[in-house]
């Protein structure tokens, strides 16, 4: 994970507060310590604080940080805690080259014992990086050369920026399974892990490939491979606007992106039909389908596969990415894939994705992040165009993935159209939802601040709702939250419900209902305390959250909003930022 941004000027530029700006819009990738270094005159001016971008702030003036060029980190700690030395950059002893790296070196240690005589001040793996680079360019090399013999050395995950005092004008950049952009402005070159810190400069953008080196100076760039040979690059144009990654009057972004449902619903339902039938084609003709994603995204995909058989009577498997590896599956060259991912940069997920195009099977992808590279290397992709989602949790990409899946499931029975208009409503109904629920949220928060556990239950499409409402509650409130099959309580869980324990019951008016309800009476009998989301009040049910009464097949897009905001409710009544929930990142880029 970690988050970077770097750019070349012709002009002197305040380039502290260009790089700190850029970093802003890459906290959500790392969040424990930050660090710039910027070239001013000969000599490397070095800013480092552990903390968040805002102790950073409160102990640099980043206004006084002045340069042409510079490079800037924050930090995801992998290897090494969280301490101003293993914070990036990290400079070569002869103060000359500074690096940023973001991603993991696998072969550092034998590289570190080759590094006799070098003093290592940090526990990182990126430290090796830059002493190799210093030995390299005390052997005769140039920085480039230097920089190309570096990399041929190290195995494992990069995006890296590297400047050198000694050659003010040039950056270089270099990444392999880790994500790297470069943006072109006028009389500027910038890299950043993701596009948003380049969109306040320039909307045009080049995709940097694994195993490609860029040379970056002001008003050129050229790109290599690993042995040094040339490679043409076209400059793509991107649109975001730099707006909707603001958090505007919302006290946190994930506040903000629950309640731009209703309008990320609409744009969901923006996709040219041709786009979403092929998706329905390339479903019924392949022998196999597999879903593959994680955490939220294989939430999305496990309805997805409820969806398909009970809208369109297709079976599809479904996989979490970070287990595939594991399986000897049967895929083969007329299988498909379709890969789930809000960020398009999960590591897990473009493993899986590359021993699977191995095997020759056919790769799609339902991605938000436009250019990322999960949708890069599919052969066919759609935008789930819910627009930049900041808060780890991911709440907008949910419910706009499943708006798309619902899409292909009616293309796969012809009937593309009506199930839109169907879903054209959706919008109107998640609007109501959100007004419903989000007083009432704050209040039920309140009562179960202090629990120490809580289960979700909930049957068929039922079921992800009741996985993705706990992972929402875990991640960001840190109370102890387990989701499973209402009919697995049974099982063993129920040993656990005593006298006030919550149990969460998504139960809409839907052909499950009757049998989630007796569930439900059943940890009632053993004291737990049941909230119930539903469009359908029982007595059974000490609290309700109300959903507006719905077509059946929707009532995930609406049960998972008051989840959504009861999560975030919890986390604001327990002290915790659900912007930035601890030992997580937004993308995770390493394995
Ligand atoms: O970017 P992706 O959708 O591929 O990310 C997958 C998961 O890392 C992500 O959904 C994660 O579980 C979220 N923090 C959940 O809110």
């Amino acid at each position: 994970m970690c988050g970077i941004v770097g750019f070349v000027s012709e002009k002197e530029e305040n380039a502290g507060k260009i790089l700190f700006d850029g970093l802003r819009k890459l906290e959500y990738r790392g969040y424990d310590s930050a660090g710039i270094a910027v070239i001013s005159g000969d000599s490397i001016n070095l800013e480092k604080e552990i903390g968040t971008l805002d102790d950073f702030e409160a102990a640099v003036d980043v206004d006084e940080l002045n340069g042409k060029i510079g490079i800037s980190h924050t930090r995801w700690a992998t290897h090494g805690g969280v301490t101003k030395l293993n914070a990036h950059p990290h400079v070569s002893q002869d103060g000359n080259i500074a690096i940023v790296h973001n991603g993991i070196i696998e072969n550092y240690q034998e590289l570190k014992n080759d590094l006799k005589g070098v003093k290592f001040i940090s526990e990182t793996d990126t430290e090796v990086i830059v002493a190799l680079m210093q030995k390299e360019i005390d052997g005769g090399n140039d920085f480039f050369e230097a920089f190309k013999k570096v990399l041929n050395k190290i195995e494992g995950s990069y995006a890296i920026l590297a400047i050198n005092a000694r050659q003010p004008g040039v950056m270089l950049a270099a990444k392999n399974e880790s994500p790297l952009i470069l943006g072109k402005a006028l009389g500027k070159m910038f890299a950043a892990s993701d596009s948003m810190p380049l969109l306040m400069h320039t909307s045009e953008v080049i995709y940097l490939e694994d195993g490609e080196i860029a040379k970056l100076m002001a008003k050129s760039f050229e790109v290599f491979d690993l042995k040094g040979n040339k490679i043409a690059k076209t400059i793509s144009k991107i649109e975001t606007h730099i707006e909707s990654s603001e958090k505007g009057m919302y006290a946190h972004f994930m506040l903000k992106e629950i309640m731009e449902q209703p309008n990320s619903l609409k744009r969901s339902l923006q996709q040219p039909y041709g786009d979403v039938e092929e998706f329905a084609k390339a479903i019924s003709q392949a022998r196999g389908v597999m879903l593959i994603a994680c955490g939220t995204a294989l939430h999305a995909a496990i309805a997805g596969q409820y969806l398909l058989d009970r809208i369109a009577q297709k079976h599809v498997n479904v996989i979490n990415a970070s287990e595939f590896s594991y399986l000897q599956t049967s895929l083969q060259k007329n299988s498909l894939v379709i890969a789930i991912s809000q960020s398009g940069e999960t590591a897990d997920v473009i493993n899986a994705l590359k021993k699977i195009k191995q095997k020759g099977a056919k790769v799609y992808s339902i991605v938000n992040v436009e250019g990322s590279s999960i949708a890069r290397m599919s052969d066919k992709t759609i935008g789930i165009k819910a627009g930049p989602e900041i808060g780890v949790a991911s709440t907008k990409a949910f419910t706009s993935q499943l708006s798309i899946l619902y899409q292909i499931a009616f293309a796969l029975i012809g009937k593309l159209e009506e199930g839109r208009k169907e879903m054209d409503k959706l919008s109107g109904l998640a609007r109501l939802c959100l007004d419903m629920n989000l007083d009432k949220t704050k209040a039920l928060a309140e009562k179960l601040a202090n629990k120490r556990d809580i289960y979700f239950i909930g049957r068929g499409i039922n079921y992800p709702i009741a996985l993705e409402g706990a992972l929402k509650t875990k991640e960001i409130s840190y109370l102890h939250a387990e989701g499973m099959a209402a009919g697995e309580l049974k099982h063993g869980t129920l040993a656990l419900v005593e006298k006030g324990t919550p149990v969460i019951a998504i139960n809409p008016n839907d052909f499950v209902h009757a049998e989630t309800l007796s569930n439900a009476i059943e940890t009632k009998a053993r004291g737990a305390f049941v909230i119930a989301i539903s469009d359908k009040n029982n007595p059974v049910y000490d609290e309700l959250l109300s959903i507006p009464g719905a077509s059946e097949e929707f009532y995930p897009i609406l049960g998972i909003i008051p989840l959504q905001l009861l999560a975030y409710q919890l986390a604001v009544v327990r002290g915790k930022n659900p912007d930035k929930p601890r030992n997580l990142a937004k993308s995770v880029t390493v394995k």
